[in-house]
């Protein structure tokens, strides 16, 4: 269908998932074990509902933010997600280029299937085809490698490239058992070929499909297999501050005692995040773990810039979750979809149909700005919705 009918962002995820092939369909939608948290990242979007406030003017709305300091059009980044070539021949471009024409951040995957240059390449070719628009930001998704140096190599490649924060993975020191994806035969291979052909390593897989090892982890085994097992609060937070200037933001808390542990260690945010549901199966749905910190610290809220992905799809989740505390939500899925079905023409879509949606969210619950967005507005309900 032409992307002026698409109207949402699970349409467009629909649509995409007839197009794509099927490896490239099960790594993207896969999620741990029996994909319960999976799930109920989205549903538990569902359990919240407003408070609106009527009879305040609303013609005038501002949906924009910063994130770390820098200027975001939209409360809402790119999460870093892998292998966006398995979708789209373009790959993680799309996005890049996608995003950088809305203003909004993009977090680049330690496994994106472009490399970390090509992908500052993207952003800095806006320059030429949209003169108008302000300078892209793109911040850094850091899978840290077992080897401290290698790890600081790849800090060092990223900082010299101009991206401007790193996002510490903390949820994958193994890979979750996603079982959808383990089944599916590996395809990187032939991509990887390719890419090499026309003289450029594109692709950062060197996977054999005849590994055991991999074959029983799928494709996140092979993508993390020489990552660090054993990080922690006393080692890693020190020794990256130690090694970088950038902001460091912690991606995968999962519960307040960590996102606490988190803002003692000094850090300057955290992405509460289950990894899309993709690794510790009955991990509490993200939104769940904001609204308890909400609940029980709002204090750590003033500390560090708390952010939150999982089930984001509507501007309405957007919403929720700005009220509960946080400053902005990642999204992963949808923009793989999006550039999936429609290149970047996709993103650009998905993210003015969010910024609809989040305004017209904004407007009815009677907030002109995210920072009259508060817990007040927000209430849990029991009941599960029909
Ligand atoms: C991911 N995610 C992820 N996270 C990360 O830190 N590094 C990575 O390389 C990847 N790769 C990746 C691939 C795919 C296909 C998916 C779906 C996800 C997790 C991602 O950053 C984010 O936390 C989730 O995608 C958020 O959930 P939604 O928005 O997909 O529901």
């Amino acid at each position: 269908p032409p992307l002026s009918q698409v109207l949402s962002v699970l349409e467009m995820e629909e649509i995409a998932r007839k197009l794509i092939s099927y490896k490239a369909l099960m790594y993207y939608s896969s999620a741990a074990d029996d994909e319960i948290t999976g799930r109920e990242n989205i549903r538990a979007f569902g359990r919240l509902y407003f408070h609106a406030r009527v009879m305040r003017p609303i013609s005038h709305c501002d949906p924009s933010t910063t994130i770390l300091g820098y200027k975001s059009s939209l409360p809402l980044f790119v999460s870093g997600a892998a292998l966006a070539k398995l979708g789209h021949p373009l790959g993680e471009a799309n996005i890049t280029r996608g995003a950088g024409r809305c203003g909004l951040i993009q977090m680049v995957s330690s496994n994106a299937s472009l490399s970390y240059a090509s992908i500052a390449e993207a952003a800095l070719s806006l320059r030429t085809t949209h003169p108008n628009i302000p300078p892209t930001t793109l911040f850094f998704q850091l899978y840290k490698h077992k080897t401290d140096s290698i790890a600081i190599e790849r800090i060092r490649e990223v900082e010299r490239l101009g991206y401007k924060a790193i996002f510490l993975t903390v949820d994958a020191p193994v890979p979750g058992n996603r079982e959808r994806d383990i089944k599916a035969p590996f395809v990187i291979e032939a991509q990887e070929a390719e890419a090499e052909a026309k003289g450029g390593k594109e692709a950062p897989l060197v996977n054999k499909d005849d590994d055991e090892e991999i074959s029983r982890t799928g494709t996140a085994g092979a993508l993390i297999q020489n990552d660090d097992r054993d990080m922690s609060w006393g080692r890693t937070i020190p020794w990256l501050r130690s090694v970088t200037k950038l902001p460091i933001v912690v991606k995968g808390i999962q519960c307040v005692e960590d996102a606490v542990l988190a803002a003692e260690a000094g850090v300057d945010g955290i992405v509460i995040s289950n990894h899309g549901g993709r690794q510790l199966e009955y991990s509490l749905p993200s939104i769940d773990v904001l609204y308890r910190l909400r609940k029980q610290r709002p204090d750590v809220f003033n500390k560090i810039e708390v952010y939150m992905d999982g089930g984001v799809r509507r501007g309405t989740d957007v919403v929720k979750a700005l009220c509960l505390g946080a400053k902005a939500v990642g999204m992963g899925r949808p923009f793989l979809y999006a550039q999936s079905a429609y290149g970047e023409a996709g993103v650009v879509k998905a993210i003015r149909l969010l910024e609809r949606e989040i305004t017209t969210g904004m407007r009815l619950l009677g907030a002109t700005k995210v920072s009259e967005l508060v817990p007040e507005m927000v209430e849990q309900v029991s009941w599960e919705p029909l």
